[in-house]
């Protein structure tokens, strides 16, 4: 299985939790990185080299910090520009068709507090109904998402650990997400 990770970080210099996700990738093969802010920095997606990109890979992981509740703005254009009619979805477009989709985010807030009764509400896959809905639209599959919480307060080395289980959950089978 050939797995895409699609990293969507404004200020990727600065960040610490999915900084760390992303050096744990480099560890195995058949997983490229694809960083978006990094490719696109005027934010002009190219959508025939993200469609051709696409087209490849068996298995699409979106990692992002979450902002407001949501992706940050570039992961949310490359949504709009290039899951186009006719290539993702529409009478002929079927080139998501049953490939699978992850969503991988860190969020400053707590574990905690993402459930009812929480401070924040909605548990992470609540939040995430826009980009599962979308991802079903085009006839692609979701699958769980995964979650780092409280980066603030991670500690390096638990960091490290979240790291490794993000590895773990990516290349599980459906099958083992699911259950
Ligand atoms: C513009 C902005 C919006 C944010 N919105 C949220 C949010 O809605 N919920 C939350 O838990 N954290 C929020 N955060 C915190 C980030 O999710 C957190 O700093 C990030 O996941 C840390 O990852 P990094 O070290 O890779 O940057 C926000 C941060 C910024 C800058």
């Amino acid at each position: 299985m050939k797995t895409l990770v699609i990293v969507a970080h404004p200020s990727l210099e600065q960040s610490r939790a999915n900084h760390a996700l992303i050096q744990e990738l480099s560890l195995y093969d058949n997983i490229d990185v694809h960083n978006l802010y990094g490719e696109y920095p005027d934010g002009n997606i190219d959508i025939e080299r993200e469609q051709q990109l696409l087209d490849k890979y068996d298995r699409i992981v979106l990692q992002f910090p979450l902002y407001w509740y949501s992706t940050p703005p570039l992961l949310k254009k490359w949504f709009d520009d290039v899951l186009t009619y006719g290539w993702a979805f529409g009478s002929e477009g079927d080139h998501l068709k049953g490939k699978e989709f992850i969503v991988a985010t860190t969020t400053g807030a707590s574990e905690r507090s993402y459930r009812s009764g929480g401070s924040n509400e909605y548990t992470i896959s609540e939040l995430m109904r826009p980009l599962e809905l979308s991802v079903k639209y085009t006839g692609a599959i979701y699958l769980p998402a995964f979650v780092v919480y409280d980066t603030m307060e991670v500690a390096d080395e638990q960091l490290k650990l979240e790291a490794y289980k993000y590895m773990e959950h990516i290349r599980a089978s459906a099958e083992e997400l699911i259950e």
